[in-house]
């Protein structure tokens, strides 16, 4: 689906926000990996100074040239593996993952995760949540999701994760729920300004109401040697 506006995306991160801070955007460059069309994209093109959108499927990578058609923007047309084969992470550097973890495999998220830790990056990630038993469902309604591969999330939950990010010496500095309406209303109440407040405020019932959360967020930085 395209996105024809970062409201969403906006709503997203304000989430984030109310448990990280926004420290986050002091980073100097966001390297977006599986950017897809760019859902999540709108809010780290106008808050970072420099954005690598890495998309490896061609027309999205397509969608997101047009979309960000914009000088500190580049959109790189290949995996996080192969963009990173020959080149260094940036100094600096934050890496964001939005519905991209259970698309990789357990392979490939080692080789990002150390990527990240041996760049002494930060990152954060958002999944679907695996304890939210309403996104069971959704690969039934929804056409483009592959049964098998969007199953996957459930094998993301923050123990197992945890694990596979501390043996790449990455540690998680926060984990939470968010989005606690399912994404479809929300971004129909946020067409309506007089919701997006609401709305954000509603987060922060999180802790109360974890199974209700839509995602969860991981938010990941080399584990500090004493
Ligand atoms: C479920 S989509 C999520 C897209 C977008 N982040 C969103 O939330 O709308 C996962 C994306 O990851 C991309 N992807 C899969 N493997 C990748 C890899 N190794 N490196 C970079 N991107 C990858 C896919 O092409 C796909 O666009």
């Amino acid at each position: 689906m395209l996105f024809k506006d970062g409201k969403f995306a906006d709503f997203i991160f304000a989430s984030i926000e109310q448990v990280v801070g926004k420290d986050y955007k002091k980073h100097a460059v966001a390297i977006e990996v599986g950017a897809g069309m760019g859902r999540f994209s709108f809010t780290l093109v106008n808050n970072f100074k420099k954005v690598i959108l890495i998309e490896p499927a061609k027309a999205f990578a397509k969608v997101l040239k047009q979309q960000f058609n914009k000088k500190h923007v580049l959109v790189a047309k290949t995996t996080v593996e192969n963009y990173f084969a020959k080149r260094k992470v940036p100094k600096n550097s934050i890496f964001f993952g939005f519905h991209l973890l259970h698309h990789l495999t357990k392979a490939q998220r080692k080789k990002l995760f150390s990527l990240i830790s041996n760049s002494k990056s930060s990152a954060i990630f958002v999944d679907p949540n695996p304890w939210n038993p309403l996104l069971l469902v959704q690969p039934f309604f929804n056409r483009d999701m592959a049964f098998k591969q969007e199953m996957q999330y459930l094998k993301i939950t923050k123990a197992n994760l945890a694990k596979e990010l501390s043996l790449c010496g990455l540690e998680v500095k926060n984990h939470e729920t968010l989005c606690l309406l399912p994404p479809f209303l929300t971004k129909r109440l946020l067409s309506n300004k007089s919701w997006q407040n609401e709305l954000i405020a509603f987060e922060k019932v999180r802790k109360f109401l974890p199974f209700l959360g839509s995602y969860h967020f991981f938010y990941c930085r080399p584990i500090e040697k004493a």
